[in-house]
């Protein structure tokens, strides 16, 4: 495996501890809303720190973007690889006791994705990938579904639930979407979702208004694991737009189809 995988394997265990026992304990834990249903809560913090602080300690000079604490240049002032982190995702989960949150790392080095790690420490899942070298669960090899188009496919996505400036129009694009499928899940982790179309246990996803830690290491996984992953009109300006579409070749060219009446300046693609 390669060694800076290694550490990011280390790291997002180390976070996993963290959020394990405080969420067998069902503690009481401190909440901030940072915004409208945008709880932090002293577990994201907690398993942020101790990521940042494996990492620093062996990478000093990478740059971090980490979602509680924000960027920073490596201590040489570089960027060129830089560190991608979400310690929790599926906040809102995790605090309802909802079992479907992880951690996910990503390293992205001169502008490209080159290596990721999304672990659900619950069910013992890690899910990593390394540019050019395939995707894997645990010790296995995964593969994305070979659906050949949306009929019978399993979608994931995500609901605004903050910002829903776009609800409405997220709205019409899940009637759209659910057309000739199996139905549509919301499990609520988005680095999972990535990681599930990975697995093929989802044959595509689809979410509006994300973040790059959401997405940094899960859209690798898909990409390593076969699939496709672009913006809403199928190119890959999706560290910019933060809109993403993903899936085998197939389910995804059927969804980039089925998204096309709803593309519009204002989602920039
Ligand atoms: C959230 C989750 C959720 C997605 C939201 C994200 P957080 O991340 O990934 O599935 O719908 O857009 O912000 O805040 O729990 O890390
Ligand atoms: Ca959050
Ligand atoms: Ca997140
Ligand atoms: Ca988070």
């Amino acid at each position: 495996m390669d060694a800076m995988l290694n550490i990011a394997v280390r790291a997002a265990r180390q976070a996993g501890r963290i959020a394990v026992r405080s969420y067998e304990r069902g503690v009481d834990l401190r909440v901030n809303e940072k915004g409208r249903n945008d709880y932090v809560s002293e577990v994201d913090r907690a398993c942020e720190a101790a990521i940042i602080n494996e990492l620093r300690g062996k990478f000093p000079n990478h740059a971090i973007l980490a979602e509680e604490s924000g960027s920073s240049k490596g201590r040489d002032g570089g960027d060129e690889f830089q560190w991608i982190i979400d310690p929790l995702d599926g906040t809102t989960n995790y605090l309802h006791g909802f079992p479907q949150w992880s951690i996910s790392i990503g390293l992205r080095y001169r502008g490209l994705m080159d290596q990721a790690v999304v672990y659900d420490p619950l069910r013992e899942e890690l899910f990593t990938a390394s540019r050019g070298s395939g995707a894997m669960l645990n010790d296995r090899r995964i593969r994305v579904s070979d659906r050949r188009g949306l009929t019978g496919a399993l979608i994931g996505t995500g609901i605004p639930f903050r910002d829903q400036s776009h609800l409405t129009t997220y709205l019409s694009m899940m009637a759209a979407m659910i057309r000739d499928t199996a139905g549509i899940r919301r499990p609520g982790s988005a680095a999972l979702d990535f990681a599930y179309v990975a697995a093929g246990r989802l044959d595509g996803f689809w979410e509006l208004g994300l973040s790059p830690w959401d997405f940094a290491a899960g859209a690798l996984l898909v990409a390593e694991a076969g699939g496709t992953v672009t913006d809403l009109a199928g190119g890959d300006r999706f560290f910019e737009t933060c809109n993403l579409v993903a899936g085998g070749l197939k389910v995804h060219q059927a969804m980039i189809e089925r998204l096309k009446p709803f593309r519009s300046a204002e989602l920039a693609a």
